[in-house]
């Protein structure tokens, strides 16, 4: 199954006119792709299915509870299918059956480990300043983003469990988050210092049980792969766009299609 992959647009403040890629199954869109949600309508009437899984900036200055229904309504609006915590069966023209598992996966500050957990949580202060959101009426802080991420991540190790194998048979399970899965996947740019736990989970245990797990969030375009236990890799993938003033989108390839 050939997908199309976006992320991290961010059309509330960048130019960019998204086309369809020839031989596209799917396409993929991965977060981040309109704070305003207003980009999303680029994505009507696309030739093919569009995957839509939440990054952190859709919920800006926003109340969560409230705006993830109102997102999914927007977007079914305009045909478009979001995954937060869902799980979607997709089969292509060949027969190729493959199990999609959608979760935003908020950072829980844990990729450095327990004992770091409180400096990364303080590095985070910056980024809800940013987003402004709010989760029950309380401001959306890191302690509430972990909490949120620690439900998705809940919520994703039983869907990928063995213990609970897909109602019909699969040939491939594809997860997407916004946030990244692995340091593996962290900005160079950066370096691994606290800010990047707002970026970067350690769920590694989980990718091995994934064929391929899409994300975006980190500007910075990778595609690895990482071995698992019984043999063979699991494929990891983000084709963020970024910010073209910060040359993020210097060679982004947004036409690609990704094998899975
Ligand atoms: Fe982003
Ligand atoms: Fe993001």
């Amino acid at each position: 199954m050939r997908l199309q992959i976006l992320s991290d647009l961010h059309l509330e403040t960048e130019a960019f006119e998204p086309e369809p890629a020839a031989g596209a199954d799917l396409l993929v869109l991965a977060g981040d792709i309109d704070s305003t949600w207003q980009g999303y309508a680029r994505f009507a009437g696309w030739p093919v299915p569009v995957l839509v899984v939440p990054g952190n900036h859709e919920f800006d200055r926003r109340e969560l509870r409230t705006a993830l229904p109102a997102f999914r309504d927007h977007c079914a609006g305009l045909g478009l299918q979001v995954l937060e915590r869902d799980e979607w069966l997709h089969t292509d023209a060949q027969g190729r059956r493959v199990r999609f598992l959608g979760t935003v996966r908020w950072s829980d500050f844990e990729v450095f480990g327990t004992a770091l957990q409180a400096k990364a949580l303080k590095a985070a202060g910056y980024f809800q300043k940013v987003m402004q959101a709010r989760l029950d009426g309380q401001v959306f802080d890191a302690a509430a983003v972990r909490e949120e991420g620690l439900a998705c991540r809940a919520w994703l190790q039983d869907q990928l469990s063995a213990a609970r194998p897909p109602a019909e048979p699969v040939d491939s399970t594809v997860v997407i988050t916004h946030f990244a899965p692995s340091l593996h996947s962290a900005d160079p740019r950066y370096g691994q210092q606290a800010t990047t736990a707002s970026f970067c989970n350690a769920d590694e245990g989980l990718i091995a049980a994934a064929d391929a797990w899409i994300h975006g969030h980190v500007h910075w375009r990778s595609d690895y792969r990482l071995p698992r236990p019984g043999g063979g890799f699991s494929r990891v993938i983000c084709q963020a766009r970024g910010l073209p003033r910060k040359g993020e989108s210097e060679g982004f390839e947004p036409l690609r299609l990704f094998e899975v």
